[in-house]
């Protein structure tokens, strides 16, 4: 395994007992997870037979578009994008197009910006909807179609539009209609736990990523949730952050000193502030990249309000060196560093910040990863998708429904005028 928790750092918040309790509670939640029916229809992610389809067409599509393309878009908002921009932007030295998102933003400028960037060269576009009724990859896949429309023949466009949609959905409709390739988004995974179904592997496969390698890394943790429920990663951090919610911890902070983290950490925010802020509940998450941020949120984190958790994603080996060459003549006091790599001044800092964090009140969590690679992704996708669905039934609340993501909507549509049909059998 290479992803490893400790929480040994938040049992000093606790009462004597309370950890072995709540573990065990935790551990017998992993076992019901993984023995329970899915009568709700949300636990589709759990094994790879409901979540991990299509693998044939998707290896296909993506090689012509690795051999293909030159920009490929991802259309998707929220969960259905997040796992797979999180793994793209850790690992640029991908072979593949260069990535384009949208669907994620309702700013002109934006959306100017990123056609911008399509102009004279050969596009693939990934629209990524559940129901195809979320108006952002809805109103971006008109503007795409449009856009490729002016440029491609309709059997062009047919190769280069590819759909991830449920089935029944008017996106399969439309699919059918135009002859784009469509895949499946299964009914019984949400967005944010779809990190492993055509919705994260079809981009992450286009982008140049080994997607092969990411599921074994699925498959480890897996087997070891279903293993082992006494005792892995994604128990103990449940354990744990649920134990501090009850002591008053409610905002967790995800920190890292390896910014090719910052997406991850936004996948992450995706998946437990949607999961578990419900009924006027829920630890509110919170992320940031250190060494820079300690310049400014590491104030707060060091000297502020005693309701953080602090959780730490470590790297053991960087993936690359960048050693300080002594420069005597120069003068610039910072001879100290002569002949260090950055990875041994990062680790300085990094253990500096959870010496004094933890000295000064902060209940800390580390989850450590050997490097940063599809494996470890897989990982830890998997084990956060486990302690998500655990943690939140030990806080008290459904993590597979969001029902209040509906309420602006609500006003939205009002405002926008939106009619009510949303596919085809319910036109007037
Ligand atoms: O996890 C979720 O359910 C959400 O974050 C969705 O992924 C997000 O709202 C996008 O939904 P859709 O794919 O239906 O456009």
């Amino acid at each position: 395994m290479s992803v490893f928790v400790d929480v040994s750092k938040t049992k000093q918040f606790l009462e004597d007992g309370e950890w072995d309790t709540r573990r065990q509670q935790a551990a017998e939640l992993c076992h019901a997870l993984y023995t329970m029916e899915d009568s709700q229809h949300v636990l589709g992610w759990r094994t790879p037979e409901h979540s991990v389809l299509q693998l044939e067409e998707i290896d296909a599509k993506a090689e012509e578009i690795r051999r293909d393309a030159e920009v490929f878009v991802i259309v998707g908002v929220g969960g259905s994008n997040q796992a797979a921009r999180a793994v793209i932007e850790a690992m640029p030295e991908r072979r593949g197009p260069k990535i384009v998102y949208l669907g994620n933003t309702l700013s002109p400028h934006y959306i100017r910006m990123a056609l911008a960037e399509l102009e004279g060269k050969s596009v693939y576009i990934d629209v990524i909807a559940k129901n195809f009724e979320t108006l952002e990859p809805g109103s971006h896949f008109r503007i795409l179609r449009q856009w490729m429309g002016r440029r491609y023949t309709r059997e062009e466009m047919a190769r280069r539009i590819i759909v991830t949609g449920t089935a029944g959905s008017r996106l399969e409709e439309i699919a059918e209609e135009n002859g784009y390739l469509f895949l499946q988004f299964p009914a019984s995974v949400g967005g944010r736990y779809s990190a492993f179904t055509p919705v994260g592997l079809f981009p992450l496969a286009a982008a140049g990523i080994n997607a092969e390698v990411y599921l074994e890394g699925m498959a480890e943790a897996m087997e070891d949730c279903i293993s082992h429920p006494e005792a892995n990663p994604a128990v103990d951090y449940a354990a744990a952050r649920s134990l501090l919610y009850g002591r008053g911890y409610d905002i967790e902070m995800m920190v890292s000193f390896e910014p090719r983290y910052a997406f991850f950490e936004k996948w992450w925010i995706q998946l437990f502030g949607e999961s578990e802020g419900k009924e006027k509940k829920g630890i509110f998450p919170a992320a940031s990249i250190y060494s820079e941020e300690l310049h400014s949120i590491g104030q707060y984190m060091q000297d502020g309000r005693r309701n953080l958790i602090e959780t730490f994603v470590s790297v053991i080996r960087p993936g690359a060196e960048a050693v300080i060459e002594p420069c005597p003549e120069f003068g610039d006091c910072f001879d100290y560093l002569d002949g260090m790599d950055f990875d041994e001044i990062n680790k300085a800092a990094e253990a500096a910040t959870w010496e004094a964090h933890t000295a000064g009140g902060v209940p800390c969590i580390r989850f450590t990863v050997e490097e940063i690679s599809e494996k470890s992704f897989g990982q830890l996708f998997y084990y956060l998708m486990t302690a998500c669905a655990i943690s939140g039934q030990l806080i008290g609340v459904n993590p597979f429904d969001q029902e209040g993501v509906e309420e602006y909507k609500r006003n939205m549509f009002a405002a926008l005028g939106k009619g009510c049909f949303t596919n085809k059998s319910r036109r007037p």
